[in-house]
């Protein structure tokens, strides 16, 4: 805890003075730095080579914080009061007064916004004047990073200081929601899509194709840059076989995202096993058909997208 106290004391000084952190949340690693910077925000799209057309999300405390930056509607509090911390992004309208830095909006009048459940991170922000833009820290189109190690693997000494967190509980992004108008999932991810349509009772479309690119509506995305194969029952030799459901046999190519075929504990075990399978140097990977249902469908979106790359 003590250690905790003075690292959160060393990422407040490294944020003031407009550098980029690595922070630990419950979905996956961001890339932090103040939102309402220019300069800081900069950072972030040259660390992660990301392209400035593509908007981030921005990490607040608290409501009360928010409303400096977003007009917020009865849709957006009944999520907020169910979900909030935790595995949800919100696309809002931005208020005309906001601070946001025009980097993070890529000039845009909405603003996607998220509070993160992570103890730690939440600790950081309640610190802090300014809200945090944070996208995944990954290099752009890669894999996610879901522990301290995976985001030093990603940047090196690029940024000079990760927040330790331990291994994402979640493992998957957020689920984000556009809430501009009628209420839309623009990304599956950490909160499946038909428990949040049961709790609203209304229809939740899933739109894959939006005005502004969303994560993951690009091509290749959430990949390893090994070749991968979809819905495979018998793999070849020399592949990394992927299953859910933990087998008796013992086999040096097969990982198992579960132990109890749990779709929810294989969500969280996707990018580890995929960071695991990358270092073991295997040149190309199998998937078994995965079940396409709660958090099946956030894993089966992500590696379809990881097998784009040829
Ligand atoms: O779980 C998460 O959401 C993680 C953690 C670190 O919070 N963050 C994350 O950020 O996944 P990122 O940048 O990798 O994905 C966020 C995506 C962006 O790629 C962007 O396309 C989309 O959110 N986005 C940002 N602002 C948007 C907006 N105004 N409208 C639609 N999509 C937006
Ligand atoms: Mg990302």
């Amino acid at each position: 805890m003590k250690n905790n106290l003075s690292n959160i004391k060393k990422a407040v000084k490294y944020l003031n003075k407009n550098q980029c952190i690595g922070i630990p949340t419950e979905t996956v690693y961001g890339l932090a730095a103040n939102a309402y910077s220019s300069i800081a925000t900069d950072k972030i799209f040259k660390i992660k080579k990301r392209s400035k057309k593509n908007p981030l999300i921005v990490h607040y405390y608290n409501l009360q914080l928010l409303k400096n930056d977003c007009e917020i509607n009865d849709l957006f509090l009944k999520l907020y009061k169910k979900y909030s911390p935790g595995p949800i992004s919100y696309i809002l309208k931005l208020k005309k007064s906001s601070l946001i830095s025009k980097n993070v909006t890529n000039k845009k009048k909405t603003l996607a916004v998220r509070f993160p459940k992570h103890s730690l991170t939440r600790n950081l922000l309640k610190k802090l004047k300014y809200p945090l833009a944070a996208p995944s820290a990954n290099i752009s189109t890669k894999i996610s990073p879901v522990s301290k190690k995976d985001v030093k693997d990603e940047f090196g000494s690029k940024i000079k200081l990760v927040l330790d967190g331990g291994q994402s509980k979640i493992g998957v992004e957020s689920t984000i929601i556009n809430l501009v108008n009628k209420p839309q999932v623009l990304r599956l991810g950490g909160i499946p899509k038909y428990e949040i349509k049961k709790y609203l009772k209304t229809n939740l479309s899933y739109v894959t194709k939006s005005k502004i690119k969303s994560p993951g509506q690009g091509k290749t995305h959430y990949s390893p840059y090994i070749k991968l194969r979809l819905n495979i029952k018998t793999p070849e030799n020399n592949e990394a076989f992927i299953l859910i459901k933990k087998r008796k046999e013992f086999n040096a190519n097969y990982f198992y995202l579960s132990k109890n075929n749990n779709l929810k504990e294989a969500a969280k075990n996707l990018y580890k096993t995929l960071r695991l399978i990358k270092k073991k140097k295997f040149k190309c990977i199998a998937v078994q058909k995965i079940p396409n249902v709660g958090f099946g469908e956030v894993i089966n979106d992500r590696l379809k997208r990881a097998s784009y790359f040829k």
